[in-house]
């Protein structure tokens, strides 16, 4: 759907990014040739998946591609040269990792010639790993940009009733600021010191404007840790 909006209008392309990913080879009805959901980091895998994206898009390149996860039995020799063959034919801009440590991203970072631009990392009020585990002061150290999937928790933070006691305090942190919840929990990540792209689920029009006004709500230090421990977090 998305391609055939692009091919309709073909001159929005140069406004926009488009990224894909790959490296999830899923067992369904659309992939017989799969007896298992596996991980893919193969070269062939790698290469095929970015043309795939290219042929769905209706478009000549992509401006990131990213590496879905981790593949255990990946050869990072084997990922250089797909990459570097997209790169190339000039199918790919730049390349990504998503849901990688910090050592896994400078293993894979090691057998590349050029620098990964980003990994996409899941990170929101409900999911705070990524503040402890290294993977943003790795981001901060190399002077990239993470992106953080499920910046909303999927829409948990809204519908899991466990999540009341933080949309209380949000709701009260949102109404100081003249916000919304869905604002105040984009302005909560964007807060971090590291440069983070929230990466939005939602296609509806008004969400996706509440969400935009986040980036410019400059959280103040004790609402952000206010926010922090409603979640149930702690830094002691
Ligand atoms: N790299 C990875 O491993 C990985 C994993 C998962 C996802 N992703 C990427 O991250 C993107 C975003 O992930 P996500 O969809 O989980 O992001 P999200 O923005 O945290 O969640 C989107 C969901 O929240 C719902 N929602 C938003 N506002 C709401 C509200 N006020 N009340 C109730 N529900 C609300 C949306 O419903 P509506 O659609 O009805 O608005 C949608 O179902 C995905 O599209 C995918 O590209 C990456």
């Amino acid at each position: 759907m998305f391609g055939a909006a692009l091919r309709a209008r073909p001159g929005r392309r140069n406004s926009i990014q488009l990224i894909s990913k790959c490296g999830i080879a899923p067992a369904s009805v659309l992939s017989p040739q799969h007896r298992v959901l596996h991980l893919d980091g193969s070269r062939e895998h790698i290469v095929a998946s970015a043309e795939r994206s290219l042929r769905a898009l209706c478009t000549d390149h992509l401006d990131v591609f990213l590496l879905h996860r981790p593949d255990v039995l990946m050869q990072c020799e084997e990922v250089a040269e797909a990459f570097t063959q997209l790169s190339e034919q000039g199918k790919v801009r730049s390349f990504g990792v998503s849901n990688f440590s910090s050592s896994q991203f400078a293993v894979l970072q090691a057998a590349l010639p050029f620098p990964l631009v980003t990994n996409q990392i899941e990170l929101s009020v409900l999911k705070t790993d990524a503040l402890g585990n290294g993977v943003l002061d790795d981001i901060r150290l190399r002077g990239i940009v993470a992106m953080a999937w499920s910046p909303l928790g999927g829409g948990r933070l809204f519908t899991d009733p466990a999540n009341e006691q933080l949309i209380n305090v949000m709701a009260s942190v949102a109404h100081r600021y003249g916000a919304t919840i869905t604002a105040v929990a984009i302005a909560w990540i964007l807060r971090l010191p590291a440069k983070i792209t929230p990466v939005l689920g939602t296609i509806d029009p008004e969400r996706l404007t509440q969400a935009a006004r986040g980036c410019f709500l400059d959280l103040d230090r004790q609402d952000w840790y206010e926010i922090f421990a409603a979640a149930g977090n702690s830094f002691a």
